[in-house]
């Protein structure tokens, strides 16, 4: 091998962002402050009115903050996918619910709302749809069924930077709480980091305090406040949640330049779907027409008439010096949830199928065409 490894993420990190954070670090304060406040006010800004929006320092603490915010607890229920990152399941189980997991449909690779309905429970109270790999869920038929059955919506959103479903923007859908990830290789980055996103003042108030150890105060307000900055008053045993300002300093210039990074991520799938048409492949599906599809991931599975396997394949890419990735094992086959829930491959026929077929392939906004054509000539080998 005589090229260089093509990862199959990478961050783009510019000028813009070692500036600031070298900025935050030269003034004293590392911790949450102005830059987050100011990274807060710019990601309200870019989503739209009528929100608030809280920095966190993963989204996984942020999807923890919203269902404790919610009231969920022991007993509780909450549908999801199959198809996620465990972080997604995990906080459910933080508060002592429990998680139920669904299958997906298999053309989209999102949760199957027929699924949901059927999984609805006296115990159920929410819904986590995920926008897998930053297609949006069908969120009209799942807001539909959640005020029919009186349930809440966390929407996973940790893909969906910037996500549209029916033109609106996810983040300013109806559901309850929206929750980004700002982790390395997600569409835009603070290295790790998250934003919980409502337009329920009473949530906000909530999450706020319970981010930062259940204190009425955070330490900028202390601080730049008229009352005594010693003072605070603990009303609830809290969390440690907050996102510092050497992570936000880097979140405010990659927000701004999630534009040219939503054209780029476009480009580079519709470049994809274009090269790799003929290949033995089901390719992933696009948004409906109008809709944004962020691009976080783009997954491909191999087609029935392919004369090799799954890993076959990532391991001829790999030789090539081209990595790749599989989102995600599903749930159900990881040893936690498979033994607490009595989970089998059988009940997830289309997450499974899907599982055993589907890799990854290199998609970020720093790769080259050059980059890209490496991936595609690679598969044109591999699946020859
Ligand atoms: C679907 C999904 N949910 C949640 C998370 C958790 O995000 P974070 O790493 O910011 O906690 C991830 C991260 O990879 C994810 O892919």
């Amino acid at each position: 091998m005589n090229q260089t490894f093509l990862p199959f993420a990478l961050p783009e990190i510019g000028e813009e962002e070692i500036a600031e954070v070298s900025n935050a670090l030269r003034s004293g304060w590392v911790t949450t402050g102005p830059k987050t406040r100011q990274f807060e006010q710019a990601f309200t800004e870019y989503l739209g009115g009528g929100l608030e929006c809280l920095a966190v320092n993963s989204a996984t603490a942020g999807l923890h903050l919203a269902l404790e915010a919610l009231g969920i607890g022991p007993g509780d229920e909450v549908i999801t996918t199959t198809l996620t990152f465990t972080a997604t399941t995990e906080v459910v189980r933080y508060l002592g619910a429990d998680a139920v997991l669904v299958d997906v449909d298999p053309v989209t690779l999102n949760i199957d709302v027929a699924q949901i309905r059927a999984a609805i429970t006296p115990r159920t109270k929410a819904i986590m749809p995920v926008h897998y790999a930053g297609l949006a869920c069908p969120m009209d038929e799942i807001l539909a069924l959640a005020r029919l059955y009186g349930l809440k919506v966390v929407e996973d959103a940790a893909h969906a930077l910037p996500t549209t479903w029916g033109g609106t923007l996810v983040g300013q859908l109806q559901s309850d709480i929206t929750v980004f990830s700002f982790y390395a290789n997600k569409t835009m980055t603070t290295g790790e980091g998250g934003m919980a996103v409502t337009r329920n003042p009473e949530l906000a108030k909530r999450m706020k305090v319970m981010r930062l150890h259940g204190m009425n105060r955070d330490a900028f307000d202390r601080f730049t406040s008229k009352t005594p900055a010693w003072y605070y008053e603990v009303v609830a045993p809290g969390f440690k949640y907050n996102l510092t300002d050497i992570a936000s300093a880097m979140g405010i210039h990659q927000l701004a330049k999630l534009p040219r990074f939503l054209l780029r991520r476009q480009y580079l799938a519709a470049r994809y779907f274009e090269k790799l048409a003929a290949l033995p492949l089901i390719l992933p599906a696009d948004a409906p027409a109008g809709d944004v599809h962020s691009w976080h991931l783009y997954v491909i599975r191999l087609s029935a008439e392919a004369k090799v396997t799954r890993d076959q394949v990532i391991q001829g890419l790999s030789d090539r010096g081209i990595g790749t990735s599989v989102h995600y094992v599903p749930l159900h086959r990881h040893p936690y949830w498979r033994d607490r829930y009595r989970l089998t491959p059988e009940m997830f026929p289309q997450a499974d199928a899907a599982y055993q077929t589907m890799l990854s392939i290199p998609l970020f906004t720093a790769m080259s065409d050059a980059d890209q054509d490496r991936v595609i000539v690679a598969l044109v080998e591999v699946l020859a």
